[in-house]
């Protein structure tokens, strides 16, 4: 049994298949963690009551004073501001009478198979009940008469937990949750390195590793987005972990707006973890009878070190976080004209760009930005999704049957969530961008937000988007973010619900967004923001794919490639071969392929030798399509360890193949290179179509792969594919 409550101790184990979490109900009913780690068979573990953690200064429940406990310094499943834990707190409520003492203690609990969902957010979900099991507890502050319901599911094959909270208002008075982190762990020690992924357009999500030290420390954004800055993700990994090898924990929150991945060393030497909606700009009035749902974080265990948390991760989101009719479908190998032709197009240069595509062997079409209302520039028109039939002569169905004709699909761009000041819309509804009264509406990238808290702003959209895709064959949607919030406020929100903005925002984006999916479920949908500014397991749930960055540069992408593998797969990758890049075809066929491969291009301007190398990649895009997209990966060189070359693995689930990349970014003479592969069967053996020869996984994990004759000039690579022989 994944989970198990020991009635007697009163105490819960959580299980996966390797690890263990374990906590139990306290006297006076506080939820005292016990252990999160490595799986272990008992939870015989009540000796914390000996590690004398309680110093002066750390208060006392007046009940427990003899007992050594404190809320200051035991480690507990929810943090509560005011009431003795003085830690960062997890959860923080106003009372009606005004102060924001908080303290949530056991009621009851519930266990059963499956996983609910989450009212208005994205989360992971069971295919079917048996895969995963939940347990709910309810905690009560007998004081306010607020609920918080903590849930755990536990998805046993995948060593992963998710972890959200419901708070609930069972008194006569409204209250305002404060602050509501999704998770509370408060891992004994602070023997840990804290991973983050940093960046910013253009250079999305950076490795950046520190020790953790005493005091407060994390990243979060309040950008109105999960943001290219500081993506919802953060792992620990035990000092001395490896790529393979040592403690990881993985923690990442399905949540595409303001975000806070907190930790505390305190001074007991524990680390308390935490993340959720970022506190700073957020406020939500619950009156009696309302229910507020926190987003799902996800919690990953792995004592292969870092390379096994992501792993898991990626089995994980494949299987249970990406939906709909696209999960295991193969996706169609699209170009994207948008840098080869900016907003410089029109209906014949599309179709010429579909004739190019089609006789290479690519599957579909994708117009970006620029087909609707006046949009020649980025400074106008977004809101007016109308078609511009001096673009698009004879209409989009022309165009549309034009490229079906070829055999081709057809995926076209949106960015619902903006509006241009100069557009019909703004000058229709000046109120429904986002805005507050009396300031100046900053601009970003010449565009303003649309308020998407409002339910008419929604409808509008909805009603204005089905006019082209209900009545035209379209296969795909690319949808589109280009700046981040300022000024946050809603016209049709009170002053008191003002601090609810953010949140109501992604929800109505959420709301779009499942709306339109379920409308039009054939559609593939892909998310962007400027590249990879919304890369988060919230927009994952809507959208299998998501455009990775606008860098298609392969020797840059590279290293933003590997960031992003830390917890996504390759499946939700957007990876486009342009013209822009510096290295050759043959590397940006090798980087892209990395991902949901496609290419960003105008056959036009580029050469005829060029055009019959790119022939000659497709048919390895659909060899190694599986392989790439269902493997495991293994990151056998990263930016992070070697500033001159990069390596990385796929092996095939059942290990009857895998494929080697070897990016070289800058030449070092090296001759004694060796790769030792991995992932592989020892009792197998593999045949390298490198070099015809057969090797043993063993030989080939152990001994390793010279590398000495492969090219290995600046911007180099090769691909070396395994497989094996019975
Ligand atoms: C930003 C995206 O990342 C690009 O791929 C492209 O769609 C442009 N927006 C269009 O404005």
């Amino acid at each position: 049994m994944p989970i198990i409550f020991d009635s007697e101790k009163k105490i819960f184990k959580l299980d996966t298949l390797s690890s263990s979490y374990i906590f139990k109900i306290y006297d006076e009913n506080y939820l005292v963690h016990l252990y999160y780690g490595a799986k272990i068979p008992d939870y015989n573990l009540t000796d914390f009551e000996d590690r004398r953690m309680y110093a002066s200064f750390s208060a006392s429940n007046p009940n427990l004073l003899r007992t050594g406990f404190s809320a200051d310094v035991y480690p507990l499943e929810i943090g509560c501001n005011g009431c003795g834990d003085m830690r960062i707190a997890s959860l923080q409520i106003r009372n009606a009478d005004g102060n924001a003492s908080t303290d949530m203690r056991y009621v009851s609990h519930k266990i059963y198979a499956g996983k609910p969902a989450l009212k208005g957010l994205p989360a992971l979900y069971a295919n079917e009940d048996s895969e995963c099991m939940t347990l709910e507890i309810t905690t009560r502050d007998k004081v306010t008469g607020a609920e918080a319901i903590l849930i755990y599911t536990v998805f046993e094959k995948h060593s992963a937990l998710t972890r959200s909270v419901i708070i609930r208002n069972t008194s006569e008075k409204p209250f305002t949750i404060e602050k509501v982190m999704s998770f509370n762990l408060d891992l004994i020690g602070k023997d840990f390195d804290l991973i983050t992924l940093y960046g910013r357009h253009n250079n999305e999500r950076n490795f950046e590793r520190r020790a953790l030290a005493h005091g407060r420390q994390g990243i979060g954004s309040r950008r109105g987005s999960s943001s290219a800055q500081q993506n919802p993700f953060m792992a620990l990994l035990r000092h001395g972990a490896t790529e393979e090898y040592g403690d990881a924990y993985g923690f990442n929150l399905v949540y595409s707006c303001n975000h806070l991945c907190e930790i505390e060393v305190d001074f007991n030497e524990s680390s308390r973890i935490m993340m959720g909606i970022d506190p700073s700009d957020f406020g939500w009035l619950l009156s009696p009878g309302e229910e507020f749902y926190s987003p799902e974080a996800v919690l990953v265990y792995s004592n292969e070190g870092l390379g096994g948390m992501s792993r898991t991760f990626h089995k994980l989101y494949n299987n249970n976080l990406v939906r709909g009719q696209w999960k295991k479908a193969k996706r169609p190998l699209l170009i994207n004209n948008w840098e080869g032709t900016y907003f410089d197009f029109d209906d014949d240069k599309l179709f010429n760009i579909a004739k190019w595509a089609k006789d290479i062997g690519i599957e579909m079409l994708v117009m970006d930005d620029g087909w609707f209302g006046l949009r020649n520039d980025d400074r106008c028109a977004l809101g007016d999704w109308t078609v511009n039939e001096n673009k698009l002569r004879g209409g989009i169905g022309s165009l549309i049957s034009r490229i079906k004709g070829l055999g081709l699909k057809f995926g076209i761009w949106y960015e619902p969530e903006m509006i241009s000041p100069d557009s019909d819309l703004y000058r229709a509804h000046p109120d429904w961008c986002i805005h507050v009264p009396n300031r100046d509406r900053s601009q970003g990238r010449w565009q303003y937000v649309i308020d998407m808290s409002r339910q008419d702003v929604r409808d509008y959209l909805f009603d204005k988007m089905s006019e082209v895709l209900a009545h035209n064959d379209i296969d795909y949607v690319k949808w589109d973010f280009n700046r981040n919030i300022t000024e946050a406020g809603s016209a049709l929100l009170p002053p008191e619900r003002q601090k609810e903005f953010f949140h109501r925002f992604i929800l109505g984006t959420y709301e779009l967004m499942d709306r339109l999916t379920k409308t039009y479920p054939h559609l593939l949908l892909e998310n962007c923001s400027g590249g990879g500014g919304r890369y988060d397991p919230g927009m994952m749930y809507f959208s299998p794919q998501i455009w990775c960055s606008d860098n298609t540069d392969a020797l840059s992408r590279v290293d933003i490639q590997f960031g992003s593998s830390l917890c996504y797969p390759a499946s939700v990758q957007g990876a486009h071969v342009s013209a822009s890049s510096r290295s050759g075809y043959e590397t940006k066929r090798n980087v892209a392929m990395w991902g949901s491969f496609g290419y960003e291009l105008d056959p036009a301007k580029i050469s005829k030798e060029a055009s019959e190398e790119i022939r000659t990649q497709i048919a390895d895009y659909h060899k190694y399509y599986d392989l790439i997209h269902y493997g495991d990966l293994y990151r056998i060189i990263s930016p992070w360890e070697d500033p001159y070359k990069v390596a990385w693995e796929f092996v095939s689930e059942d290990k009857s193949q895998a494929m080697l990349t070897v990016v070289v970014k800058f030449f070092k003479e090296a001759r004694n290179f060796f790769i030792k592969l991995k992932g592989l069967d020892p009792e197998k053996f593999y045949k390298c179509d490198h070099n015809g020869e057969v090797y043993s996984g063993a030989l080939l994990m152990n001994a390793g792969l010279s590398m000495y004759h492969l090219p290995d000039g600046d911007g180099e690579s090769y691909v070396i594919h395994l497989e094996e022989v019975k």
